[in-house]
């Protein structure tokens, strides 16, 4: 027995290395040109990346997280205003909430998806209610119709977080389309991951579009010219030239995860662990596959021994994250994220994991069951 890792849980460097020549001559080319900030590549990537969605206008950013704060900043979410969010997800949803001075109204999440409980959001809603915020975790898309005709009716925008689900479906409409905006992170270990960090908000409105644009870069309309209030935060060239390459194999990527997928549920067999499932509007592009367990802490030390590395997401809740806990409400409870937070195990996921890899983990998992 052994805690060497052998099977890590994500695998950066292994998508540069499948692209490495292709991604060495972006980089190159970069360099020599010697615009190194918000030049073509950035330009050309967020027509590219916007198409790919299917919406009509991309802004490059300095990261996830800086793409929500400024969508929220577009719809002039301000101190006081209320967003609809879930507390199952990454800090930065409701982070960026916090950075508008704005409060966080967290609604539980559906116990199949473990996404959004869109049953729950029309109560949430108040006259301060500004957007509604539901997170396509782990690459499985939030049940969005019912959400945005909540919206329509109260007029709210709805931002969609898609830092998780580059390439995932909704209806067969790709998530970050069904929105005011769709926000994405490009974060390494993403399903379209830079060296580095990067972002990027879509959207279909030409104001929109426009005002975030602004916002990026101090309010300039043109050098120099302040006509609103921003901040700076740019897509830089190194980091597009990177991502274009990226974005011509996601699709190929996302196919691989999809099909380890199928492999993780083919493989394992235990009863006593619950295996992601897909709903029927959702088509997932498995950013994470996340089994749930209640021995969830032995099993990711059993897989730990047999040299398996796994990840939690998230193991403590944002409302109960000691920096956060006291600036949201709480809408009607958070029992199923609270019980996810403690069952929840990513499996290694990655386009470049091996047949082998997979049949490791899967009998692993097997193994520990039995016991
Ligand atoms: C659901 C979710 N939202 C937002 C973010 C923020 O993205 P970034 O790390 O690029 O700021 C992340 C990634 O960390 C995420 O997983």
């Amino acid at each position: 027995m052994t805690d060497e890792i052998h099977i890590p849980q994500a695998s950066p460097v292994l998508g540069y290395i499948a692209h490495r020549d292709e991604i060495d001559a972006a980089v190159a080319g970069v360099l020599a040109r010697g615009r190194y900030v918000l030049g073509a590549e950035t330009e050309a990537f967020e027509a590219e990346f916007a198409a790919y969605v299917g919406v009509r206008f991309g802004v490059g950013v300095g990261s996830g997280t800086d793409a929500l704060h400024l969508a929220l900043w577009a719809c002039n979410v301000g101190s006081g205003d209320e967003v609809i969010t879930v507390s199952h997800t990454a800090v930065a949803t409701v982070a960026a909430i916090r950075l508008r001075g704005a409060v966080p109204v967290l609604v539980d999440v559906d116990p199949e998806t473990l996404c959004m409980d869109p049953a729950l959001v029309e109560r949430a809603v108040t006259p301060r209610t500004r957007v509604i915020l539901p997170v396509h975790l782990y690459g499985h898309s939030v049940d969005l119709d019912p959400i945005l005709s909540v919206a329509r009716r109260h007029g709210i925008r709805v931002v969609e977080d898609c830092a998780q689900s580059h390439g995932a479906r909704y209806k067969g409409r790709r998530t970050g389309a069904h929105g005011d905006f769709g926000c994405f992170s490009f974060y390494p270990t993403k399903n379209l991951g830079a060296i580095g960090d990067g972002g990027m908000l879509v959207t279909d409105d030409p104001a929109l579009h426009e005002r975030v644009r602004l916002l990026r870069e101090y309010g300039w309309q043109r050098r120099y010219v302040s006509v609103i209030e921003g901040t700076n935060s740019r897509l830089d060239e190194l980091q597009a030239a990177i991502l274009r390459v990226k974005l011509r194999y996601l699709d190929e990527d996302n196919a691989k995860r999809s099909s380890h997928a199928a492999d993780y549920n083919r493989l394992i067999d235990a009863p006593a662990l619950r295996l992601p499932t897909v709903a029927a509007w959702a088509e997932h592009s498995f950013h994470q596959y996340v089994v749930r367990s209640s021995q969830r802490d032995e099993l990711a030390a059993f897989l730990r021994k047999r040299g398996v590395a796994t990840l939690v997401h998230y193991p403590v809740p944002v409302h109960l994250q000691p920096g956060y806990s006291s600036s949201h409400v709480n809408a009607g409870g958070l029992a199923v994220t609270e019980r996810a937070a403690s069952e929840v195990l990513s499996l290694p996921m990655y386009p470049e994991l091996t047949e082998e890899q997979l049949e490791c983990v899967a009998h692993a998992i097997t193994e520990w069951n039995g016991f």
